[in-house]
């Protein structure tokens, strides 16, 4: 496939605040191209693989909400990508068609699997995940990043959803951290942060000054209103930053 690959900082978004940092992330970003072309990302695709070889090797998987991103179609044989090209990406379905892909234009509310998937990935996907896991499995495998606060919905529904662990990603090398605390627990304020996780407060504050700047925020809120203003535009549901997080933003869950 003459595809392009998405290289590390080549894009920008940051968990649940539309800015990824580059020292942080190495993500694509969906982009209407003029000639519809895939993306893949370095980043996924090592998740992916991680994932595959200390895991699971799933029989078959399903990838709602896939965009232009084919990066699971690099990693597993049985990949089945579904998008209902609702707003952009516009002939992503066609694209992936023609790439030799399988995948289907569709609203995924409406889909009806031909067999039962044992992994379900979720990229910013503009949908709740119950909405897809119903096609999971149960003991399938989720893989989803927090971008619009699908890990997040899955943690808070411990009866549905164990959380197995979280992506890191460091000198190049992905590991899967099983020491779980932390991650999806909201902090009370900006200054709990600042005790908890040090280094993550100081990350958090400078994006949150920034995009307050960008959006024109009042520069006399509070850092912890001024993060509260920058969510109200995005999908994302949680009210306060988390204690920790997973440096890849996604994370592994396994259906109940
Ligand atoms: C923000 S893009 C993410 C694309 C890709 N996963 C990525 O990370 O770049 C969200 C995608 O979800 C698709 N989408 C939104 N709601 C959907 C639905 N109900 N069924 C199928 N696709 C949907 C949109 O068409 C769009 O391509």
């Amino acid at each position: 496939m003459a595809n392009k690959t998405i290289n590390s900082g080549e894009f920008h978004e940051h968990r649940g605040t539309g800015i990824r940092n580059d020292s942080y992330f190495s993500r694509h970003k969906t982009v209407e191209p003029i000639k519809p072309k895939l993306e893949f990302s370095d980043e996924l695709i090592s998740i992916y693989n991680e994932f595959k070889n200390k895991v699971y090797n799933p029989k078959s998987v399903l990838c709602p909400s896939c965009g232009f991103d084919a990066s699971p179609s690099k990693v597993f044989s049985n990949v089945t990508f579904v998008d209902g090209e609702i707003g952009g990406n516009q002939r992503c379905i066609e694209t992936m068609i023609r790439e030799g892909l399988n995948a289907i234009k569709q609203d995924i509310r409406n889909y009806i699997p031909e067999e039962e998937h044992d992994l379900l990935i979720l990229m910013n996907p503009c949908i709740h995940t119950d909405v897809a896991a119903k096609y999971l499995k149960k003991g399938g495998w989720i893989i989803s990043n927090n971008y619009h606060s699908n890990a997040f919905q899955m943690h808070a529904k411990p009866e549905q959803y164990d959380f197995f662990g979280a992506f890191h990603a460091e000198k190049n090398q992905i590991t899967i951290t099983r020491d779980l605390e932390g991650y999806f627990e909201q902090v009370k304020n900006f200054e709990e942060l600042k005790r908890v996780n040090p280094e993550e407060y100081e990350f958090l504050r400078d994006l949150t000054e920034s995009i307050a700047k960008q959006c024109k925020i009042s520069p006399k809120l509070s850092l912890d209103e001024k993060w509260i203003e920058t969510k109200k535009s995005m999908a994302s549901i949680e009210k306060m930053p988390f204690k920790r997080y997973a440096n890849t933003d996604t994370y592994l869950f396994v259906k109940k």
